[in-house]
């Protein structure tokens, strides 16, 4: 399912450091299971992998069946853990270029004015038969009051009235807690449709939610599938946890030792957005109390042009994690070329995943040279079933390496902060 192969990184490190690491990993993991450690009102996201909700799959199955068939855009309207998810998985398991169902566009995630006008233009122009455009809007917030979503929302909404009249309202998906907040009472007047988050899921682990799963199911993609493969990892890791344990122990021994950014590199650019959702997930996990490895994505090669010469030869406080995927992606082949005028026929029947494969295999050689410690995390193959598992994986990695190093991974005091200094400037009371 998932090999986590920690060697290299490994070699950096004493014995002693690692085994006192790896007895804080194994508390961190006993916090989890037991419920013991800070913020454990808030492991839900591993009891809806023990008792999957069926009905829930289902009807979720059914609200992006009637968008697929009726949208010509989907609009994704949150911010971090309400979007991240979702654009992962989207992105992992859909091609670059066209799309086979409705455009999926994001909204709600940053305060750009020019972002949301050119959006609002987009959805008004009609299609190239002067017909309007078919648009469907869910909108995502746990607390139902994120400036970012709460201020696109307004926009959306005021335009979808616009362009639908009373049809607005079929046409509004909203994803928030069971009760309470702005968004709960505007859903109670207008009669949008709803999916409830769970309350003892944090948004950073709500992407097996209806969070993530509607996006992800209007894009096209098996949400069963998806999410069963998180469930088989679940169950996997309730029996054996060791790759677990040791990657924990890894990072905590490598944060001992000074390591203070980890690099999280893929060789597919489609892979680069389940980067950013994991730099979430671990960096408002663990960056706290003065602690951490700053968590930052590059994808490779495009990045080796960019960040290649930091990584080997700047100031010697990274580690790098490799995600790969062993299976080839397509059968591309380099063609040859009567006369060679580029001078790559060295290269004519070759795949691209081959030349790729042996790009990561140089990378490796070339950073641990440069004493990079890294970790290799490799998929079979990308599909719905690896990437669920690969949710997982990293989602009970993050808990039990941040209990690991005595911290509350479930909390986030320093967005709040953010927000109650934004919120005064802005005049709010
Ligand atoms: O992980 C988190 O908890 C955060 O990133 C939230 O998801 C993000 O701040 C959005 O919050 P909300 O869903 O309440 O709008």
């Amino acid at each position: 399912m998932i090999n986590c192969d920690i060697r290299i990184a490994r070699s950096f490190l004493s014995d002693e450091t690692y085994i006192r690491s790896r007895t804080r990993a194994d508390i961190g993991l006993e916090q989890l299971k037991t419920k013991t450690g800070p913020g454990s009102e808030w492991l839900g996201w591993r009891d809806l992998l023990a008792k999957p909700n069926d009905a829930e799959l289902q009807s979720v199955e059914e609200v992006a069946k009637d968008i697929r068939t009726n949208a010509d855009i989907f609009i994704v309207c949150g911010i971090g853990g309400s979007y991240l998810g979702a654009k992962a998985v989207i992105d992992a398991l859909s091609s670059h270029f066209g799309s086979k169902g409705p455009e999926i566009v994001y909204a709600g995630h940053n305060m750009s004015g020019k972002y949301l006008k050119e959006l609002v233009e987009y959805i008004k122009a009609p299609k190239a038969d002067g017909s309007v455009k078919s648009v469907y809007l869910n909108v995502i917030s746990k607390s139902g009051s994120t400036l970012e979503t709460a201020l696109a929302f307004r926009t959306l909404r005021s335009v979808f009235n616009e362009l639908y009249g009373e049809d607005a309202t079929e046409r509004i998906i909203c994803t928030t807690s069971k009760e309470g907040g702005i968004l709960n009472a505007l859903i109670d007047q207008k009669g949008y449709r709803k999916f409830v988050i769970p309350g003892d899921v944090g948004g950073r682990f709500s992407v097996l939610t209806p969070v993530g799963l509607l996006p992800i199911a209007v894009a096209g993609i098996d949400i069963k599938t998806l999410f069963y493969g998180a469930v088989e990892a679940y169950n996997t890791y309730e029996d054996d946890a060791e790759d677990i344990l040791e990657y924990a122990a890894l990072r905590n021994a490598l944060h001992e030792t000074g390591k203070t950014i980890d690099v999280f590199a893929c060789f597919e650019p489609e892979l680069k957005s389940l980067g950013g959702w994991i730099q979430q997930l671990l960096g408002e996990s663990e960056g706290k109390e003065g602690q951490g490895i700053f968590p930052t994505v590059a994808s490779y090669s495009t990045d080796l042009h960019s960040l290649g010469q930091f990584i080997q030869q700047g100031q010697r406080s990274l580690m790098e994690t490799f995600i790969i995927v062993e299976k080839p992606f397509c059968d591309l082949t380099v063609t040859e070329i009567p006369g060679d005028d580029d001078k790559l026929n060295y290269l004519a029947g070759r795949s691209f995943h081959d030349i790729n494969t042996k790009a990561r295999e140089g990378t490796t050689e070339a950073h641990q040279d440069g004493n990079v410690p890294i970790v290799n995390i490799t998929i079979e193959a990308l599909n719905e079933q690896n990437i669920g598992a690969l949710i997982y994986f990293f989602e009970l990695l993050t808990g039990v390496f941040v209990y690991s190093l005595g911290i509350n991974p479930f909390n986030q005091p320093g967005v709040e902060d953010y927000k109650k200094a934004m919120y005064r400037l802005l005049g709010k009371e």
